[in-house]
């Protein structure tokens, strides 16, 4: 799989990555290495110059515009690098908007708990963020770690059998991030989805199946 955001300047040669359901795998690589573009050719977000890329035997090269959204909203759960969270919109309604984008999602959750405010909720009491006051706050009153906790619980609703998260513990402290990173592999184990995480930090690999280096798969080399 090849992959440049302009011509002649590629960014990701990728002869094979293979992800095992259910599986955690770490992804570390210096910034401006292509780790958040490679989450983007995941999520079907932007396509490959050349190869191709499977997720959940599905080709996503052969999706079409609207199918890849479907797709994406149906089984993905991502933590952004940034959270992308609505600030206009409370905590609650935040975690539910996968509920909203997938009706996939939607019965999932209903199936588990009857519905998605309930299981937004638990998903939230489960992060340490159980305080009825903050599910009425809008996103934008809260601290970076409130955020990046209603970003992971709005991965995790409905149970996507893949979870994706962009370097999300950067702006936390050492105690904060390492309990977060064991929240949320716990989470994507209990509900047995395969979890990709990337990050600069080497260290934070602990609490994963496996870990691998983008520069040991990746056959560009960045002059630079
Ligand atoms: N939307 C974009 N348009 C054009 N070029 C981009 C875009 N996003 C990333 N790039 C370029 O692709 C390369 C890889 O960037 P990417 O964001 O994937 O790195 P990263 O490993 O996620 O870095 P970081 O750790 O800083 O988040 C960089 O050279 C960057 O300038
Ligand atoms: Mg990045």
């Amino acid at each position: 799989m090849r992959f440049g955001w302009r011509p002649g300047a590629e960014v990701l040669n990728i002869a094979s990555l293979r992800v095992e359901t259910g599986e955690s795998l770490f992804l570390r690589g210096p910034s401006g290495s292509g780790k958040s573009t490679l989450l983007s050719l995941i999520g079907a977000v932007v396509t490959p110059d050349g190869g191709r890329i499977r997720v959940l035997g599905q080709e996503l090269g052969s999706l079409a515009g609207a199918a890849r959204d479907r797709f994406r909203a149906d089984h993905l759960g991502v933590i952004f690098q940034l959270f992308n969270l609505l600030p206009y919109l409370s905590v609650l309604e935040n975690v539910v908007l996968p509920c909203h984008f997938s009706g996939r999602r939607r019965r999932r959750t209903i199936e588990n708990t009857g519905s998605p405010e309930t299981e937004g909720r638990r998903l939230l009491e489960h992060l340490g963020l159980g305080d009825p006051l903050i599910l009425s706050r809008p996103v934008s009153e809260l601290s970076v770690g409130q955020q990046q906790r209603v970003a992971a619980a709005r991965a995790l609703i409905g149970a996507p059998e893949i979870l994706i998260a962009d370097e999300p513990t950067s702006a936390l402290d050492t105690d904060a991030r390492d309990a977060f990173i064991a929240l949320l592999c716990a989470e994507a184990a209990r509900v047995g989805s395969s979890l990709l995480f990337v990050s600069h930090d080497a260290a934070l690999a602990r609490d994963f199946d496996r870990q691998l280096d983008l520069a040991q798969i990746n056959r560009v080399t960045r002059a630079g």
